[in-house]
């Protein structure tokens, strides 16, 4: 075939100075974003303009790069979800840093694939795993890897640990001829768990929910004795998930205990600790995690308490070969060379669930660097000396009620003056209301959950931008919004001990 002549087409920039001017510009408006957070209202409902836009068919032309930036600013960039500012406590979100924003603009320049190969990026993540371990109290001579998120984390361990308790080889035979197996979580166990067993095809019916006691930790007699029934009824128990820091309060199971049932009955030990985990960094709260060391796998984010941008997320394993067995890949294309390009310390597509992999590490490699453990360690303890502050000033106020203990970092309450305290419909309707007026007006973003069938408004306080007085607005606000729907509420009697009057006037 003849070579033509006409210009071969390349997505490198036509003209580079004016590339790198626009770059420049980027980086400095994003800068005096993240600066000004705090002046702007959190969030903001997106626009009907800006959902149109954000419906357009694929394009077809090309569109200038400063255009498409403009685009940016105006129909992204001002309606995010709100976690970086600094009175967001939703579910349990992390704040990112300007640092961390620059090194993941390094690693999408640099575009590596971590999943192998005689480079760098395959180093970095290893070191990242060693000092996570180190800063955890983890023995140094384990392994594990980066992932997405503790989803995939909690995945991974689960499913290592059903691969390594599994009597037949079940990279082989599947489900097929396997005897029923068993997986073991207190009631507050976090639904990605439930979901890594269904589509680890034990389904949800493997999972035994233990029970908790006053302080949201798994009853541990209860435990053992479901362990015990599932073998002598045939069933393999293939793993215990231990909580370390629950979604709903930040309750802390007891990991030695649990440890020592797994060592006992042969039971794969995986501790969830989503945010948890990073609680061993602040010296203070070490021993909130004791018996960690011993668990089989550890599952836990670094977009949560690290504040490592989205997304990242770290499985660790005590045996570095068992994920190896579990996930390594084959197919000759794949083969090692001595030396070269395809040769490395080791695969890490091997490891985990992805073959292709971003160069995730890198934020969290220079981020550690930068901050050093110390720093971060110092963000995560302010944040559980905020939820005691929150929790005071709760206490404090007639109209609130604390709900729950507050173990860690998580503080859950509600707006119930005493005079209407019974009136339990009335009370979840209102603090759903005061909670949407919060999020409505980008005032401060707690999140909610149901306790003991109670609709409570819950602060997970994982931000480091926030401070004291943040929580001084959220109390005043909550109060302030109860007060006024009490007494623009016609529906509430006169009397609080008149409850079915009221049943009646809220019939339409
Ligand atoms: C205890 C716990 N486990 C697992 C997860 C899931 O983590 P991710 O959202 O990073 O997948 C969360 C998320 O909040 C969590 O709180």
């Amino acid at each position: 075939m003849k070579r033509s002549n006409a210009p071969e087409p390349s997505l490198d920039p036509k003209d580079w100075d004016e590339l790198r001017e626009l770059g420049q510009r980027m980086v400095k408006d994003m800068v005096d974003y993240l600066k000004t957070v705090r002046d702007r209202p959190l969030h903001r409902t997106i626009p009907e303009n800006t959902s149109q836009f954000l419906r357009q068919p694929v394009p077809h032309g090309a569109q200038p790069a400063e255009e498409v930036y403009d685009d940016f600013l105006e129909h992204v960039l001002p309606y995010p979800h709100g976690n970086i500012h600094p009175r967001f406590w939703g579910w349990v979100v992390g704040t990112g840093t300007p640092f961390g924003m620059l090194a993941d603009m390094l690693a999408a320049g640099m575009n590596s694939n971590s999943g192998f190969g005689n480079q760098a990026v395959i180093h970095v993540e290893s070191q990242v795993i060693r000092w996570l371990r180190e800063a955890l109290g983890l023995t140094a001579n384990g392994g594990g890897s980066l992932t997405s998120g503790c989803s995939i984390a909690n995945l991974s361990g689960l499913t290592v640990a059903r691969d390594t308790r599994a009597p037949h080889d079940i990279r082989s035979r599947g489900l097929q001829d396997q005897p029923p197996m068993a997986v073991y979580g207190s009631s507050e166990t976090h639904s990605s768990n439930h979901r890594a067993l269904e589509i680890l095809g034990l389904g949800r019916a493997a999972f035994r929910t233990i029970p908790v006691d006053g302080e949201h930790r798994i009853v541990v007699a209860e435990l053992e004795r479901r362990i015990r029934e599932d073998h002598a009824a045939g069933v393999i128990p293939v793993a215990v998930i231990g909580n370390a820091g629950t979604v709903n309060i930040g309750a802390f199971d007891d990991l030695e205990a649990l440890a020592a049932i797994c060592g006992e009955h042969g039971v794969w030990l995986h501790v969830d600790g989503a945010f948890g985990a990073l609680a061993a960094l602040a010296p203070r709260q070490h021993h909130l995690l004791a018996g960690l060391e011993k668990a089989d796998s550890v599952a836990f984010d670094l977009h949560k308490w690290l504040h490592i941008p989205y997304d990242a997320g770290a499985v660790l394993f005590k045996d570095p070969q068992v994920a190896q067995h579990t996930f390594q890949m084959t197919g000759a294309y794949l083969s090692p060379f001595e030396s070269g390009v395809a040769t490395g310390p080791m695969n890490y597509m091997d490891r985990g669930l992805q073959m292709s992999r971003g160069f995730r590490a890198l934020k969290v490699w220079m981020s550690i660097k930068h901050f050093g453990i110390d720093q971060l360690a110092a963000t995560i303890q302010q944040n559980i000396e905020h939820a005691r502050y929150l929790a005071g000033l709760i206490d404090a106020e007639e109209s609130l009620e604390l709900l729950a203990p507050v173990p860690l970092n998580i503080v859950n309450f509600r707006f119930s003056p005493p005079s209407v305290r019974s009136h339990a419909e009335q009370l979840d309707r209102w603090n759903r209301q005061i909670l949407l007026g919060l999020h409505e007006d980008g005032v401060a973003a707690p999140s909610h959950t149901n306790l003991d069938g109670q609709f409570s408004i819950r602060a997970a306080i994982t931000n480091h931008r926030s401070r004291f007085e943040d929580f001084d607005v959220l109390v005043r606000e909550v109060v302030n919004r109860g007060k006024r729907l009490i007494d623009a509420d016609t529906r509430i009697p006169s009397s609080p001990k008149e409850p079915e009057a009221s049943v009646d006037r809220e019939a339409p």
